[in-house]
């Protein structure tokens, strides 16, 4: 199966925090993989922008060493890295001042090419860096904002970003990231239930007992503890990336695949959500090993209490899901990297089978990684004499087996996102209003926290996570899935 590549328009993309950590690990090794596939073949130009000195050949060293190390495949850097590292430049400048932006405007002076600004910075950076680009005539009506999260670290902080941006761009030019989106089976998920007719008429309260999302990260803070200790993984993964995951779930049918319509739906699953009551969130803090540094010493801080893990119950308050629980956990230093969506039907209404059959129970799962793929379990006759008896198995469809070779390599999310600001598609993009609903939604939740000091449980490194999330689940007679690689 081959798969269509169309190239983009020629563009300009101007990388803020060029030199930065998501620039070398995501960004220039997308950027390259989208100009092998071919889609970057009408000419681009990447300009990575940062305060330190550096001429354009020091930066195209900066982006080799990058690739080589980020995903830069052998055979495709003989081939194409030095066609590709011809179209980058970079220029020195300073986000708070006025260096270097003469010289950033002198290289784009030249024609209507479409032109992209990459925030790959703090938040703190957002603004300065909209009132220069309109200072300097830079902010024209067809150019396009990509914004990094974290937007904002509460409700308030994220209007203020948003009402910032306004100021010099419509909403239509602001691409708000959550690389969740960009993700493939993610989109795949709005495929599955919006391009079948199968799941349709099942998606809702009457047919599904409960839907989990778990996103477990065998990983530790590692090197971002800093950043990390100030955020926590409710402000981490729970606001943006679980949101996302929740509302695509859980939205109804879009009249059309595109970005308001889509945008639209996910605002109202947010606004439908109901407060999460103190008995209905867990929140942990991994434990060290013998090798392995716990939570604290990570972020050397000894009396921190900002969580590593977050499992909570979430309920729906409209007609589809009124009555079925949404369970959301994630954290890292887990068992295993293991994301998945699964949405456990009911049991079938009479057992004809009688009780000794056992329980068996239709479960749909959306594996997002590792494995991308899709399983249905499905309950079925065992084989061989003996009687009625009933085993469940899944109908599995990892797409690398499924679609052959050609899947097997599944694009990172930043090269469909990278590519859909070229092309001007917002769907996979966060509105301004929905950040701040889901801001709203996870707001008080931490502010509890806050308030009452309470300590995070703790969890060993490589378990599921703390006792009390067990705990939360099994209180509703449910369990949590295994979580496993
Ligand atoms: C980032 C978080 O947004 O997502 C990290 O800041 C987290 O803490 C990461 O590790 C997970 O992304 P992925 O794509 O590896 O699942």
């Amino acid at each position: 199966m081959v798969s269509r590549v169309i190239p983009v328009q020629p563009f300009d993309l101007v990388v803020f925090g060029g030199t930065g950590d998501l620039a070398r690990r995501k960004i220039l090794p997308a950027l390259f993989r989208r100009f092998c596939a071919g889609q970057m073949d009408g000419g681009a130009r990447v300009i990575g922008a940062a305060r330190g000195e550096m001429d354009g050949a020091a930066y195209r060293a900066f982006t080799r060493d990058a690739i080589s190390e980020f995903g830069g495949d052998p055979v495709e850097m003989e081939a194409h890295l030095s066609a590709f590292l011809e179209q980058l430049d970079y220029v020195a400048l300073d986000a708070n001042g006025d260096d270097g932006w003469d010289d950033l405007v002198g290289r784009l002076d030249d024609g209507d090419r479409i032109r992209a600004f990459y925030f790959s910075v703090g938040p703190s950076l957002f603004g300065p860096l909209a009132t220069r680009l309109y200072d300097h005539g830079l902010a024209s009506p067809r150019c396009r904002i990509v914004v990094e999260k974290p937007f904002g670290r509460d409700r308030s902080s994220a209007q203020k970003l948003n009402a910032v941006l306004a100021q010099h761009f419509d909403e239509t030019q602001i691409y708000r990231i959550d690389h969740y989106l960009g993700k493939e089976t993610v989109q795949n998920l709005m495929a599955i239930r919006f391009a079948n007719t199968l799941f349709e008429p099942l998606w809702n309260s009457q047919y599904v007992d409960h839907i989990q999302i778990t996103v477990a990260e065998s990983g530790g803070v590692g090197t971002r503890g800093g950043y990390y200790d100030k955020s926590g993984a409710m402000r981490d993964m729970v606001q943006n990336h679980i949101m996302q995951l929740l509302c695509l779930t859980a939205m109804e049918p879009p009249a059309k695949y595109d970005p308001d319509s889509v945008r639209d739906e996910k605002l109202k699953v947010i606004r439908a959500l109901d407060p999460v009551e103190p008995e209905g969130v867990v929140r942990g803090q991994y434990e060290g090993t013998d090798t392995l540094p716990g939570y604290r010493n990570e972020v050397e801080n000894r009396d921190t209490t900002t969580e590593s893990f977050v499992a909570l119950k979430a309920r729906i308050s409209n007609w589809r899901w009124a009555g079925t629980p949404f369970y959301l956990r994630t954290g890292k230093r887990l068992r295993a990297r293991a994301s998945e969506i699964a949405v456990v039907f009911k049991d079938a209404p009479h057992s004809i089978f009688g009780s000794d059959s056992g329980r068996h129970r239709n479960i749909l799962t959306i594996r997002l990684q590792p494995n991308e793929g899709i399983e249905m379990g499905v309950t079925i006759k065992e084989p061989g004499p003996g009687g009625m008896r009933l085993v469940d198995v899944p109908l599995d469809m990892t797409f690398s087996e499924a679609l052959g070779p050609q899947s097997e390599y599944v694009p990172d999310a930043y090269e469909r996102l990278i590519m859909d600001v070229i092309r001007g598609d917002q769907t996979l993009f966060m509105r301004g209003d929905e950040v701040e609903a889901a801001w709203a939604w996870v707001d008080p939740i931490i502010e509890r926290w806050d308030v009452a000091g309470t300590q995070p449980a703790l969890y060993s490194t490589g378990s599921s996570g703390p006792d009390d999330a067990l705990a939360l689940i099994h209180r509703d007679g449910r369990r949590w899935r295994e979580i496993r690689p």
